[in-house]
């Protein structure tokens, strides 16, 4: 049975990434007959230059009926005096809330090879690999009401909405759960519960989906104690579980903790395991074109969505030993580049893992 990919580039270093992981995706669906299909859809800048909109009917139509996206990134200094709701940024968001995808996976793993590139010394990240999951589709990233308005003294007052069902979190926290199950089965869940009611409620909800994974070891942290510990001592994580600002804010620094946001992948899913995949790095304009982004964090989410959606774990392992054998060989794209390594460009990364992969 054939399998439909969305493929979306997106913009500034999309194109160049994603051209990359479409090479080793085609090398693996020809050796491995995985019966992969791909069909390329706008999305973000590159969407909004052609439509007036960053989610077109056309990639709304596409993503519907793929059975996974593959997305580049979306983003630019271009775009960046439009509208909120012309933003390139928009179009991910409307991808995400369309399709559902209420639970998003970022590992943050640390190759021993780069462990001089982090800024963090060797003894505190040797051997992390934690995983967070961000709630997608909820949180104050889609609460109503919004906005900006003008009071009756004349000053504007901008205010946005923390909101969460109960269902919403359960949702995630049974996603949560069952990560850890498969990992070392401790998942601490973050909130701000001793100052926001809603995440007093995520903790209670939490606490009582716990009582269904008796294996699992629930612990709670404040975000700003979270944000701390993962600086101090981040190999005491497994998994994080926390809501959608929460998430997007203690990736960032958990993917650094790594020494480069190019070389971390994620998955975003929805009930049934249908998923986008994306390099949790942006569209970094200020590289785009040059031919030297690191191309590891979008072929690193192609071996998800081969694990999670196509549930085919042996091809995930293939690529995700390949980037590992690519990196033993000493060749570095400039983010990860450190003194006596040899600087490559994104499509020689590309051909190297190729080369890894045969
Ligand atoms: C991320 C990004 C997005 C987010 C932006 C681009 C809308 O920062 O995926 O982490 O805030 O979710
Ligand atoms: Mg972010």
């Amino acid at each position: 049975m054939t399998k439909k990919i969305a493929v979306l580039a997106g913009d500034g270093i999309g194109t160049e990434i994603m051209a990359e992981a479409l090479k080793v995706l085609d090398f693996l669906n020809a050796d491995m007959s995985l019966g992969l299909t791909f069909e390329d859809g706008l999305i973000g800048g590159a969407a909004y230059d052609v439509h007036k909109t960053p989610f077109p009917q056309q990639t709304i139509d596409l993503v519907k009926k793929a059975d996974a996206v593959l997305l580049g990134a979306v983003g630019g200094k271009k775009w960046e005096s439009l509208e909120i709701a012309l933003r390139p940024e928009k179009g991910l968001l409307g991808l995400r809330s369309e399709l559902e995808l209420f639970s998003n996976l970022r590992p943050a793993l640390l190759y021993p090879q780069l462990a001089e590139a982090s800024t963090l010394k060797p003894e505190v990240i040797s051997g992390l690999d934690l995983m967070i999951v961000r709630e997608l589709t909820g949180g104050i990233y889609f609460g109503q009401p919004r906005g900006v308005k003008t009071l009756e003294n004349g000053e504007r007052q901008g205010f946005n909405t923390l909101v969460y069902t109960e269902s919403e979190i359960r949702r995630i926290g049974h996603s949560a759960f069952k990560i850890a199950q498969k990992r070392n089965k401790r998942l601490c869940s973050v909130d701000k519960a001793n100052v926001l009611e809603c995440t007093e409620l995520w903790r209670e909800v939490m606490e009582e989906v716990a009582k269904e994974y008796p294996d699992v070891e629930l612990s709670h942290l404040y975000v700003d104690n979270a944000s701390m510990q993962l600086v101090r001592a981040p190999k005491q994580f497994d998994v994080m579980v926390t809501t959608n600002m929460f998430g997007d804010i203690l990736s960032d620094t958990a993917a650094m903790l790594t020494g480069s946001l190019g070389m971390l992948p994620s998955a975003s899913l929805d009930v049934n395991g249908k998923g986008m995949y994306e390099p949790i790095h942006g569209s970094a304009p200020d590289i785009a074109g040059q031919g030297i982004a690191n191309p590891l964090a979008t072929i690193l989410s192609v071996a998800l969505m081969l694990r999670y959606t196509f549930n085919n774990e042996v091809a995930a392992v293939r690529i995700e030993k390949a980037v590992n054998d690519a990196l033993d060989g000493n060749i570095r794209t400039a983010d990860i580049y450190s003194e006596g390594m040899t600087k490559v460009s994104t499509s020689e990364m590309g051909d190297a893992v190729i080369a890894a992969l045969k």
